[in-house]
């Protein structure tokens, strides 16, 4: 499995597509335990990144990377835009050099994208955020054997288990106990994002 440019493009562009269908979603999520802005954000921002990637030519996945990455943090605004600005920067600088990123290299960008996460949002695994998708997700990836269908099941128990969990940063961190019993918002617009990168994947196996 090897992802090219084009590849990385077509993540983006799946990731696009999945977020305007879901925008609404997203927002009503952040509605009991946050300020119902995420959908309307990630929307704005993911736009905004396709529209950029699309617009010129690339010779490595990093530059489209870095460029997506600069995008999400100027538009989508929120905790979130940071948060991914940084995940998606990080994971470029981890991926610079390689003209199509194998899957170990894939890996190390990802795991490079959620040690910056974590740094930006002082976050760690178990306070209702998009952390709680994101470390599965490097656990899933740098593990022993990949498959697509395997990723998409790991993010959907990630996101559904997030449920379940008291929020400890963020907006969602004011509502306490009553965060509990609410599917975090970035952790949904994680599962989009890596449904789209499992389904790129797919088309390579
Ligand atoms: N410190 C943090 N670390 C990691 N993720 C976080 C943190 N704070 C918030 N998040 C994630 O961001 C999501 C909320 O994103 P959103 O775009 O709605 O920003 P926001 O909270 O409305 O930002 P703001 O309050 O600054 O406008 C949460 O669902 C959570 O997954
Ligand atoms: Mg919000």
């Amino acid at each position: 499995m090897e992802l090219g440019v084009p590849d990385i493009i077509k993540w983006f562009e799946l990731a696009n597509e999945k977020i305007q269908h879901h925008k609404d979603y997203l927002t009503a999520l952040d509605r009991p335990i946050g300020d119902g802005d995420h959908g309307i954000n990630m929307a704005r921002g993911y736009q905004e990144a396709v529209n950029k990637i699309m617009a010129k030519s690339y010779t490595e996945p990093s530059e489209v990377l870095k460029d997506a990455s600069m995008a999400l943090l100027a538009k989508v605004g929120g905790a979130s835009g940071p948060l991914y600005g940084t995940a998606f920067l990080k994971m470029s600088v981890a991926v610079k050099g390689h003209e199509v990123l194998s899957l170990a290299t894939l890996a190390k960008g990802v795991e490079a994208g959620l040690t910056g996460l974590k740094q930006r949002g002082k976050s760690d695994v178990g306070e209702k955020t998009l952390v709680d998708v994101w470390n599965p997700v490097v656990e899933y990836i740098t593990g022993e054997e990949f498959r697509s269908d395997g990723l998409i099941e790991i993010i959907r128990e990630a996101l559904e288990s997030s449920k379940d969990t008291m929020a400890t940063k963020g907006r969602a961190a004011y509502f306490k106990e009553k965060s509990i019993g609410h599917i975090d918002p970035g952790s949904a617009s994680s599962f989009y994002i890596f449904e789209a990168l499992a389904e790129v994947m797919k088309e390579k196996e």
